[in-house]
């Protein structure tokens, strides 16, 4: 038992050194995920999105609205071209202006409203993949197919 006790008492300390030695290390450098990874995050947002719209929760379209907006202004802040195409430009006049006419529906309370708007964001993903020579990259509305484990609903 006292053995066990040393050696636990052991491995905390190391690990609190190494917790350290971690929080050292971040303060040097900040992590900026690439383009696909971005891609990645905004698309899991939107998914989730069209869920809460699907499920008509209101509180739930706002937090992953958000959330979106929130992804849509770090690719903007960091990526500003990419293989000679100008990302931040192309975000700001595709995909920010559809995002905006989702978040007046929103303030409405208009559902049917936020279905066609939140098409109108999908069209615009798709845009910019066809025009950054991606076009084999096609977003759905994602409505109907829940893959993750949580409930939409309120
Ligand atoms: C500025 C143009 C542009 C906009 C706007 C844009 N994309 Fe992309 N997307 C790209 C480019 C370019 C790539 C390829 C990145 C690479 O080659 O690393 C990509 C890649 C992707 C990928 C592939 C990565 C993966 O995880 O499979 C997904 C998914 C994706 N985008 C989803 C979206 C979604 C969802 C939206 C809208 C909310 C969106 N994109 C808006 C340009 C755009």
């Amino acid at each position: 038992m006292i053995h066990t006790a040393r050696l636990m008492t052991a491995a905390i300390a190391a690990s609190t050194v190494l917790v350290t030695g971690c929080s050292v290390n971040s303060s040097v450098q900040t992590y900026t995920p690439g383009l696909a990874v971005q891609m990645k995050d905004m698309q899991y947002w939107t998914h989730k999105l069209a869920l809460s719209i699907e499920a008509g929760n209101l509180e739930l379209i706002d937090f992953y609205h958000h959330e979106l907006e929130e992804a849509v202004e770090d690719l903007i802040d960091s990526v500003e071209s990419y293989d000679g195409f100008p990302i931040a430009e192309l975000t700001e006049s595709m995909l920010e202006p559809a995002l905006e006419t989702l978040e007046d529906r929103l303030d409405e309370e208009n559902l049917q409203g936020m279905r066609t708007a939140f098409a109108g964001v999908v069209q615009s993903c798709n845009s910019c993949h066809q025009v950054t020579e991606h076009g084999f990259i096609r977003i759905g509305d994602g409505f109907g197919n829940n893959p993750f484990n949580q409930i939409f609903t309120r």
